[in-house]
């Protein structure tokens, strides 16, 4: 069945656990996250950005969630809009179905450069307004996503970032935390401590100085009753980029969000974790894999559902890491 975004992070808040929020784009990925909550008798997040919404139609998008919650009636799924860019797009995606949506005030509307905290708090007071009224949540976001080690803003989802940032526009100010929350009256947090979205997050395996985990804890500790999401939190398994690359693929050498600092931060208030490059980096593997290995194959189901296995994979190692297993 559908459920809110707000009505599943309260159940994972009082149990103690989170949720992975999976970005979706298509028909393989949805029938696979759905298979691995099946597996593993966890709630979900399917989460689509605008770039997925364009790719894939919002019509089919719409109709292909009616054929997951249908096909598997007794897992909750939260159908989420990923980085929302103003109130347009968060209301289109409400027509079509989705039960929470992402305001992502954190930076302007074209993406380009950090937007001030004025901004960012009335944009997002609108989009809760609105949402609220329809009974959809709203997740919001303060502080620039964005590495630590090069002080470069996130580039991987269209947020082109040129000017250097501070440490302080990179991390998520605990006492401006609070004053967002109470003047906007969001559901969920997304809070910046040095991820970024795709698959080159960190140059080595992270330390405090990159994966800034206190911040979490800081802001948790001032909002004990808000939950807290965590982007850019793919694991980048090097099983995976070591797969790819010896199928013809060119990954450099590059670190992800350990599994035990996503635990850590569970402990402190996070109960929503995006995940899309591990999903990506699984698909890819296994479509490599099997048109290498099979030369003469050319049925597309024939890589595809490798694809999807390797996917679920995925979903299921998170559900299990995540406390998510077990919560449906
Ligand atoms: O926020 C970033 C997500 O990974 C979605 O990426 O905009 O390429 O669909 P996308
Ligand atoms: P990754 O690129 O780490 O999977 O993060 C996805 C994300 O944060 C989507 O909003
Ligand atoms: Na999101
Ligand atoms: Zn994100």
């Amino acid at each position: 069945a559908r459920i809110t975004l707000r009505q599943l992070l309260d159940h994972a808040a009082d149990h103690g656990y989170a949720v992975p929020a999976f970005n979706m784009s298509n028909m393989e990925q949805g029938l696979a996250i759905m298979a691995a909550a099946d597996r593993t008798g966890a709630p979900v997040i399917l989460q689509a950005s605008r770039g997925a919404r364009a790719y894939a139609n919002d019509v089919v998008l719409a109709k292909l969630i009616d054929a997951l919650v249908e096909i598997y009636p007794h897992i909750p799924v939260c159908m989420h809009l990923d980085h929302g860019n103003n109130l347009a797009t968060c209301v289109t995606a409400i027509q079509h179905g989705f039960t929470s949506v992402m305001m992502d005030g954190s930076l302007k509307e074209d993406g380009s450069t950090p937007a001030d905290y004025a901004y960012n708090v009335a944009v997002t007071k609108a989009v809760v307004d609105m949402a609220h009224a329809a009974g959809v949540s709203v997740e919001g976001e303060l502080g620039v996503l964005g590495s630590l080690e090069t002080g470069m803003g996130d580039q991987e989802d269209g947020h082109g970032a040129t000017e250097k940032l501070s440490h302080d526009q990179l991390l998520t100010d605990p006492e401006e935390a609070e004053r967002f929350v109470a003047e906007t009256g969001v559901d969920a947090l997304a809070v910046a401590m040095g991820t970024s979205h795709g698959a080159y997050k960190f140059s080595r395996q992270p330390d405090g100085d990159v994966l800034a985990m206190d911040v979490i804890e800081a802001i948790h500790k001032r909002l004990p009753n808000t939950h807290l999401v965590m982007h850019g939190s793919s694991s980048v398994p090097e099983a995976l980029r070591v797969l790819i690359n010896e199928f013809g693929g060119d990954i450099k050498p590059t670190w992800g969000v350990p599994l035990e600092e996503i635990r850590r931060g569970i402990q402190h208030g996070v109960r929503k974790v995006n995940i899309d490059t591990d999903l990506r980096l699984a698909a890819t593997s296994a479509i490599r894999k099997t048109l290498v290995s099979a030369p003469a194959e050319f049925d597309p189901r024939k890589y595809l559902k490798p694809a999807m296995d390797a996917m679920a994979a995925q979903c299921i190692e998170k559900f299990e890491a995540f406390g998510t297993a077990g919560q449906a």
